[in-house]
């Protein structure tokens, strides 16, 4: 290992915990990842992504020499100096996160630990307020009862990237948010991040870098605060969208296009364009989860989120627009044949994650309507995850077109963009289209023969 560079260990190697290996190992450090399942390890032993994520089976590659893959956390944890806990920490039915895989891990650490100097333990995956406390009760009830005195360090240091952008958005942050309440561990983490925040790591070619890029800022909190950004910046894109989306409903009723109001008002950098594309809805493990989860936090102290509620009441909505939209052109759905265009709930993932079309296709099927699904990469997830859904899976735009009274765009993949319209609606019954994503190009399908609605507009 050169100077400056660690033996990390990375236990749980979903989105963040990958990413994150990959992307360590890559600026130098040592990094051994650690998954109790070992059909995951044996693919990453193998070099195969277990993940669909643009760049990362070629960073992957870059980092080999620095990777190691394991279901052992025994035998990784001699001598590394920072051990990253980035396993899930799903809802549970009353909108908590569920904590139990994090202590559960925690627990395995305090087992291993041994006297003297231990490492730090980081706090990755998105945790409830209070975990880095929790971690460390828990850490030190197993070291007491084994006799063993070890000092080491507790933080929170949570993970703002997005799937689809993951590699992207890692190497080239806005700010990496340190929660600790020793200054040596925030030192210790601005060494391990510091190709990242001076930007000096080689650049990757098909790692392209974001235009308006400023060097990172490391935001040193204490760990509560850093658990609380977490949630806290979640809730405001996420409110940013409802945001949106309720000003769309209301510039179709007095006749305003959204995408001109986005445009009006986004420009303004005190509210800034981004995450302010009207469409159907936040989707994902992320918004939903941590929106549901603050307000449950919240509640806890008999304070309510008034705000955050009323994005997750608009977001729920919003995804059941196109029914009213396609109910308003075709009058009926019942017998009706509907294709769904894209089920991932964004582009560049086959994640199905509370994805907006899944919604809409129940809700189709319940109304007696026929359903057509084609997306280009989540079509294998989708038949092993919803074989309950009788649907017709297609294998491209024109098999799903076929016999179809209406078309949904419900993820905006950037193939639809270019699609040959003419040809496509030549093999409708009826050429309505929904375009939930404001995607498409409207004066161009309304040439080809199309009745053309977007969101807002
Ligand atoms: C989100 C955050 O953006 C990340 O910063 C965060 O790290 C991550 O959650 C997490 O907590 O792990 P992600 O869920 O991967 O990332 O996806 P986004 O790209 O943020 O999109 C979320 C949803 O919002 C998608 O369904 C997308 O279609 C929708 N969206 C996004 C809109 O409807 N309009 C927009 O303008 C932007």
């Amino acid at each position: 290992m050169k100077n400056g560079n660690m033996k990390v260990v990375i236990v749980g190697t979903g989105y963040v915990g990958l990413t994150t290996a990959v992307s360590l190992a890559y600026l130098g450090h040592e990094v051994s990842c650690v998954d109790t399942n070992p059909d995951i390890i044996a693919r990453l032993q193998n070099g195969q992504a277990t993940i669909h994520e643009p760049g990362l089976e070629r960073m992957m590659s870059l980092a080999w020499e620095n990777l190691s893959f394991t279901t052992s956390l025994a035998d990784s944890l001699a001598g590394a100096a920072v051990v990253i806990i980035a396993v899930g920490t799903p809802a549970k039915s009353n909108g908590d996160a569920d904590l139990s895989s994090v202590e559960k891990v925690a627990e395995q650490i305090g087992m291993l630990l041994g006297a003297g100097i231990g490492p730090i333990i980081v706090t990755k995956s998105t945790v409830p307020i209070g975990s880095a406390r929790r971690v460390r009760t828990v850490i030190d009830r197993q070291l007491s009862l084994r006799g063993v005195e070890c000092s080491y360090h507790v933080a929170s240091n949570p993970e703002f990237l997005r799937e689809g952008a993951a590699i992207t958005d890692t190497f080239y942050p806005d700010r990496i948010v340190v929660g600790t309440d020793d200054n040596a561990a925030t030192d210790m983490l601005r060494k391990l991040y510091a190709p990242i925040l001076n930007q000096t790591f080689a650049a990757v070619e098909e790692i392209v870098r974001p235009t308006e890029n400023n060097l990172p800022v490391l935001v040193s909190t204490n760990p509560t605060s850093a658990e609380l950004i977490k949630y806290a910046a979640n809730s405001f894109l996420a409110m940013k969208i409802s945001f949106i989306n309720e000003m769309a409903g209301l510039a179709e009723k007095v006749g305003a296009d959204i995408k001109e109001v986005t445009q009006g008002i986004g420009l303004d950098r005190r509210i800034g364009i981004r995450y302010l594309e009207a469409g159907l809805g936040w989707g994902g493990s992320c918004f939903a989860k941590d929106t549901h989860a603050i307000v449950y936090t919240a509640a806890q102290y008999g304070y309510p989120m008034e705000l955050i509620q009323a994005a997750i009441n608009v977001n729920k909505h919003q995804r059941f627009t196109v029914i009213e939209k396609l109910q308003s052109s075709l009058k009926v759905l019942r017998g009706a044949t509907i294709g769904i265009m894209g089920l991932a709930f964004k582009p560049n993932t086959d994640d199905l994650r509370d994805a907006p079309a899944i919604a809409i296709i129940g809700k189709l099927l319940d109304l007696g309507a026929r359903v057509r699904v084609y997306d280009p990469i989540a079509m294998g997830n989708f038949s092993r995850q919803y074989p309950e859904l009788s649907v017709d899976c297609c294998s491209g735009l024109e098999e799903l077109a076929t016999g179809c009274d209406a078309l949904v765009v419900v993820t905006e993949w950037p193939e639809f963009a270019s699609v040959a319209w003419v040809k496509i609606g030549a093999r409708m019954r009826q050429r309505t289209i929904v375009d939930g994503r404001n995607m498409l190009n409207k004066a161009r399908l309304e040439k080809s023969g199309f009745h053309y609605q977007g969101v807002g507009r």
